[in-house]
Formats: C-alpha cells, structure tokens, sequence
C-alpha cells in the first residue's frame, strides 16, 4: 500500500486530491488547520486516512507533525502540498505579508526541505508542490503571494536539479494551475476555471506518470509563456 501525506486537506484542490489517492488505493495522512472538515473526509472512509491537522504559521511544531504522520502511515512515497495563503492586500498591511510569507515561503520550504532529506535517506519519493501561474510576475493587488509562488516554483526547480545533480531517484513536480473554482478564487474576473475535482484528476494522472510541471488546464502553459514576457505597461494596469 502507497503512502502519501496531503497538506491543505480541508478543502479545494487538497481535499479532492486526498479522495483520489484514497480511492486509488493509498494510505493518505491529511493535514490542515479545520479538523472539523478533516474529520468529515476521514469518516468517508476510515481505513483510508491519518488524520493530523496542524496549523502552518506555528513553524516549530511542522516537522514534528510530518514525522508523527509518517510513523502512523508507516512510510511516505508522496508529498503534496496544497496548503496556501493568499489574500488581497493594497494596503500592504505588513502582518498578512507576514503571514503570507509564512505559510507559503517558510513552511512550504520546510516541508520540501524535510521531505528531500527522508527522500534522499530512504532512495526514494515523490515531491509535489501546487505553486500558481501568479507566480511568473508581480501583481500589485497582492505582492506577497506572486512573490511567494515565485519562490515556490523556484525552490522546486532548485531540488530538482539536485536531485538530477547527485543521481537521486527523487522526483519533484510543480504543479501550476490557472485558476481553480475553491475558496481561494475569490471574486475577480477570471477565466478558464477548473472544478476542483476535475484539477485533482488532471494532476493525479500526471504525477503518476511523474511529470516534472503540470499546468492545470494544459493551455496554460502557452498562456504562461505569454503572460511571462507581457510588457511591464499591461502587468502595471492588470
Ligand atoms: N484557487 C485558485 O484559483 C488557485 C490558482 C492557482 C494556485 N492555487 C493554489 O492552489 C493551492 C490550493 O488552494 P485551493 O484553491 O484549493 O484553496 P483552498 O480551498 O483555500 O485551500 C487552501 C488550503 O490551505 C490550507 N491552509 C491555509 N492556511 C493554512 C495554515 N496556516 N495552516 C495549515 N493549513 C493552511 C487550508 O486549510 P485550513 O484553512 O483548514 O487550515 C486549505 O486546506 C494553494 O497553494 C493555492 O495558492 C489556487
């Protein structure tokens, strides 16, 4: 039996990736801040989950949890961060960069950072991080979080060359979605949104075939490109 750990189980993308893993068979250790929702996702199937929730701004209890998790699956083959913050700010209220930051900047590399390591101990494993197509350029309604799935893609692409560099048979995969129709969407204008549960089943065939990027609807990935090298006049008033 697989194992896996989701983090950012309680709802959206997570959440519906911890069903498909579940239903394919994993043993899947699900994480987030809501027990409530956790608890709800567990009882659909008992057998099939470890519940731990844990909340990701208290950086000095993270890795204990991980490896509590771990001990309770009795391994790890995957780990998929789906756990984000994003959050409007023109006001640069410094406490939800702070925040930002935290959670997508500091916990985030934490848990890739633990998860290499065992990957690296153990001569196995698999990497995954949802990132954002936001991540390509700075957008002025909320700095922080382009700035930080800036870093997250970063990060990834950087373990990924070490693990190619030292021969590891580890592999990292960065996922990038448009937009996704969860909570964290909001109300802007956007557009070619994916149904959470369709994201989940894109990304679950890709990691099985352990694809470096998903870009979640495909065309993203020329909108990406473009996007990437739209002039600085047209990203200033977007
Ligand atoms: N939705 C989109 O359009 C879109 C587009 C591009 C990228 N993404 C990325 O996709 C990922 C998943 O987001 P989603 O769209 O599925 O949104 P979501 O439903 O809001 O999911 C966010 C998850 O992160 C968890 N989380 C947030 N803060 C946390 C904290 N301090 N500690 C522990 N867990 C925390 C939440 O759980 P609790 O609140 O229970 O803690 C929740 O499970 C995120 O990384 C996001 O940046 C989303």
């Amino acid at each position: 039996m697989k194992k896996a750990i989701v983090v950012g189980a309680s709802s959206g993308v997570g959440r519906e990736l911890a069903k498909i893993l579940a239903r394919n068979g994993y043993h899947v250790g699900i994480t987030a801040r809501r027990e409530y929702l956790l608890q709800e996702l567990a009882a659909e199937k008992p057998d099939a989950y470890v519940v731990k929730p844990f909340d990701l701004l208290e950086t000095d209890i993270i890795l204990t949890k991980l490896d509590e998790l771990v001990d309770e699956l009795g391994g790890l083959d995957l780990l998929i961060i789906s756990a984000g913050l994003i959050k409007l700010n023109t006001d640069l209220d410094y406490n939800i960069e702070y925040k930002i930051n935290m959670v997508n900047v500091t916990a985030f590399s934490m848990m890739c950072n633990w998860a290499f390591n065992l990957f690296r101990k153990q001569g196995y494993g698999h990497l995954a991080g949802i990132t954002s197509v936001a991540g390509l350029r700075g957008w002025r309604n909320n700095p922080a979080y382009n700035a930080s799935k800036a870093f997250q893609i970063n990060y990834l692409e950087g373990l990924r060359n070490l693990a190619h560099y030292l021969k590891l048979p580890i592999t990292v995969t960065n996922i990038i979605p448009g937009y996704m129709e969860t909570d964290m969407k909001g109300k802007t204008l956007v557009f070619w949104v994916c149904p959470p549960e369709k994201a989940a089943c894109i990304i679950f065939k890709a990691l099985n075939k352990k694809q470096k990027i998903i870009y979640v609807y495909r065309r993203w990935r020329f909108t990406a490109f473009l996007y990437k090298h739209l002039p600085n006049k047209v990203i200033e008033c977007a």
